[in-house]
């Protein structure tokens, strides 16, 4: 997969990629993509958390594993392959649960000129009481901004 971006983001895309040991995915996710048709791009293991396992997509060597014991489980997979690198964890539904847990340390946001107008929104299903995050990076690109956030906890 070949991006074509400003020097800025090629940058954070680089260091992201070197920072990130493992990926969790909820398993919608994974379906509309289709896999990210075989390999996600950041070319790390991806956890897909679900209630089941695809048929086709368990083969030896797969980057893929199926976790159907819940997401706790999936992070603990994660973070044992990841070992000193980050975790990430991306979708709605679970970056929404790792939130409402307490697990999350960073949001990653890339802000893109655009109203989408519906859609699964990212920040629902919080709860009542506010989060407080500190902005600790903001990175301009070519068309998009890289926001990153601590937090507080
Ligand atoms: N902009 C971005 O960077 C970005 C990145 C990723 C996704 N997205 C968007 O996010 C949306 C998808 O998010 P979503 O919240 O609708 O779906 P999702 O998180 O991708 O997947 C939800 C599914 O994951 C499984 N799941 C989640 N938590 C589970 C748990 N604790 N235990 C067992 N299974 C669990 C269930 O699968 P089963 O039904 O199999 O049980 C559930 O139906 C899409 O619109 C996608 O395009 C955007």
């Amino acid at each position: 997969m070949v991006f074509k971006v400003s020097t800025q983001t090629a940058v954070f895309l680089r260091e992201t990629r070197e920072t990130t040991g493992a990926l969790v995915f909820g398993r919608r996710t994974f379906d509309l993509t289709n896999g990210w048709g075989g390999n996600h791009p950041l070319d790390v293991p991806v956890f897909v958390v679900s209630g089941s396992v695809p048929q086709g997509w368990v083969y030896e060597g797969s980057p893929f594993t199926f976790v159907t014991d819940g997401l706790e489980s999936a992070l603990e997979q994660a973070k044992a392959v990841a070992g000193d690198k980050d975790v990430g964890v991306g979708a709605a539904s679970i970056v929404q649960q790792c939130i409402r847990a307490g697990l999350l340390d960073e949001v990653h946001l890339d802000l893109v000129p655009v109203l989408l107008g519906g859609g699964v929104r990212l920040f629902d299903h919080l709860g009542t009481g506010p989060i407080d995050l500190e902005r600790t990076r903001v990175i301009e690109g070519a068309g998009v901004t890289h926001l990153t956030y601590r937090v507080v906890k």
